[in-house]
């Protein structure tokens, strides 16, 4: 790995180490030995050069953390997940309805996740999965939505997420979604806060190096929600951004906000070819 210094006031605030050996490199993932999971592939053309290859941060976490992701009774985001199930089948709202009644198996939604965030005509908008779910609650069931990461929500997407294990992310950039990944793109290249940092110092020039005492990663979202066991819970794509971005001691946007939805949708599109393996574990 590479070891690239920082210069300034970044580099004295928050050095970052030398690349400590990525102890599983060419390790792979297959969960439940069946669902074989892509976590390192070519870059997708639109990073122009940037990264020529894209690893999903499971190759980044020690034998531990990647040992809980092979198998589903290790993994503790599937409790979660057992609970969306049962919200997925429970009418709710005044419409009297549960997600089944409209959609069917969970399993039936496999092939969603992976194009989320994506634009939604009539909202004329792009829509987070998250913003997708809210919607049918809201319109369709006639049900309260469920606040931005909030543990339903969490839980919701990480079914949906679930069951697309194995498929390559695959969200579009162009069309009516391409002035919003272009935001997108902008806010993850600006320098922000105290130590002047953007993601793409961290995720992109910085990645495999330590930092405090974690091991970056590209800043991948193939994986989320991913269940964090520093917080024994799930944290969502926005609230993760959130985090880092007060790491930089920057002012922060907030999980909903324009400008996260179209950081997602720009951040999802960098991992465009990586497998979904969500909802995921990590340190
Ligand atoms: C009354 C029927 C109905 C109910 C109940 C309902 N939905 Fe939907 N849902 C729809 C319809 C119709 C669409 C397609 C709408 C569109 O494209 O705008 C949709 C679209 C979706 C999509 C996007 C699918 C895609 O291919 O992009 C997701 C995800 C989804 N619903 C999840 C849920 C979840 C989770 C629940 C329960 C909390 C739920 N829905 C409840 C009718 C329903
Ligand atoms: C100061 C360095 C730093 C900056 C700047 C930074 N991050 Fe992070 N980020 C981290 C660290 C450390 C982690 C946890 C270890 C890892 O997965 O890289 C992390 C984790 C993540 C993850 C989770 C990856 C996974 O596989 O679970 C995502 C997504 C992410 N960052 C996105 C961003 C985005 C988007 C920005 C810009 C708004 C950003 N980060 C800015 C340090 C940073």
């Amino acid at each position: 790995m590479k070891a690239k210094l920082l210069t300034g006031i970044a580099a004295a605030a928050l050095a970052f180490g030398a690349g400590a050996a990525m102890a599983d490199e060419d390790a792979e993932l297959v969960i439940n030995g069946e669902i074989e999971i892509v976590t390192k592939t070519a870059a997708p053309a639109h990073l122009d050069g940037a990264l020529d290859e894209i690893m999903s941060g499971w190759r980044f976490r020690d034998d531990t953390t990647q040992a809980m992701q092979m198998d589903d009774f290790d993994n503790p985001a599937m409790l979660a997940v057992e609970d969306a199930l049962e919200i997925w089948a429970t009418a709710d709202g005044s419409e009297g309805k549960s997600c089944m009644d409209c959609h069917g198996a969970a399993e039936d939604m496999a092939g969603v996740k992976p194009v989320y965030p994506k634009w939604n005509e009539a909202a004329g908008e792009v829509y987070t999965l998250q913003m997708q779910v809210n919607d049918c609650r809201e319109n369709r069931m006639g049900a309260e939505p469920w606040k931005v990461d909030a543990s339903d929500a969490l839980a919701m997407e990480g079914l949906l997420s679930s069951v697309s294990r194995g498929m390559p992310m695959n969200v579009a950039i162009d069309g009516p979604a391409q002035s919003t990944w272009e935001q997108g793109k902008e806010l993850y290249y600006t320098r922000t806060g105290q130590l002047d940092l953007s993601c793409a110092t961290c995720h992109e020039q910085n990645y495999g190096n330590m930092i405090r005492a974690d091991h970056l990663s590209m800043g991948m979202v193939n994986g989320f929600p991913t269940y964090r066991l520093k917080d024994s819970k799930l944290v969502g794509v926005q609230s993760r951004f959130k985090g880092c971005v007060r790491d930089t001691r920057a002012e922060t946007y907030s999980p909903g906000s324009p400008e996260f939805i179209a950081l997602e949708l720009y951040v999802a599109s960098r991992a465009n070819g990586l497998s979904v393996e969500g909802p995921a574990v990590r340190n």
